[in-house]
């Protein structure tokens, strides 16, 4: 009699845990990825460009938009992701709760190198970034939905966005993206197995 009590004692006990987990970005992210999403979010929801994801990001892809006149690009967007993501992507398709995606939007400069006609980056605009929430953790706040937080921060303040609602701020020009999770990643390497 004792051992069967204990045994659903510590079943039930169990069952809590993981509902209790499940509340928290580690449910899907056992490998403790969580922080990274902890680091760019308060508990409103608010959001912010991760400190020093330049030298912990992994590197996604980049883009580079047409000059509207004449040779090169007037603008390159490079893109990262929090530690872990491309690995979690690669074996099932899907970003893990919490990842974390910067997009680096920078303005060109164009000249003539050994290589031919070369735009790179000069000045650094801001950052999109976005943040995996497949649970929803911020019900009726208007940078989330849809599976993400979403927000622009100009290069000057990288703590405060300037975004009001991811709706009309951002959705509607994913939607092509919709099928993979509202993400380009047909512009990614790294993702491709
Ligand atoms: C004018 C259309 C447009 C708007 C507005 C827009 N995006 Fe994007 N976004 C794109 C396109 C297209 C790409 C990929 C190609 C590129 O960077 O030019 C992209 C890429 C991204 C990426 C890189 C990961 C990915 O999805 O491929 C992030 C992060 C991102 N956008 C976040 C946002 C956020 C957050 C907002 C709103 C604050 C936003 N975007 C608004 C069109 C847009």
């Amino acid at each position: 009699m004792r051992v069967v009590h204990a045994a659903s004692f510590g079943i039930s006990a169990m069952a809590a845990i993981i509902a209790i987990a499940g509340h928290d970005w580690t449910e899907a992210n056992a490998a403790g990825k969580e922080s990274y999403a902890e680091a760019v979010v308060d508990a409103a929801g608010n959001l912010g460009v991760p400190r020093d994801y330049r030298t912990t990001y992994q590197f996604l892809g980049s883009w580079a938009i047409a000059g509207d006149a004449g040779r090169g690009s007037k603008e390159l967007h490079a893109v990262l992701a929090s530690p872990g993501a491309i690995d979690a992507y690669r074996k099932d398709g899907q970003f893990p709760d919490g990842t974390v995606l910067v997009k680096e939007v920078f303005q060109t400069t164009t000249q003539e190198m050994t290589t031919g006609t070369v735009s790179r980056a000069q000045t650094l605009k801001g950052w999109f970034v976005m943040v995996k929430d497949s649970v929803g953790h911020h019900p009726g706040h208007a940078l989330w939905g849809d599976g993400w937080g979403w927000a622009w921060f100009d290069a000057s303040n990288p703590s405060k966005t300037t975004s009001t609602d991811y709706k009309s701020d951002c959705l509607s020009c994913h939607v092509p993206a919709q099928a993979s999770d509202w993400v380009y990643v047909d512009g990614y390497p790294p993702l491709r197995r």
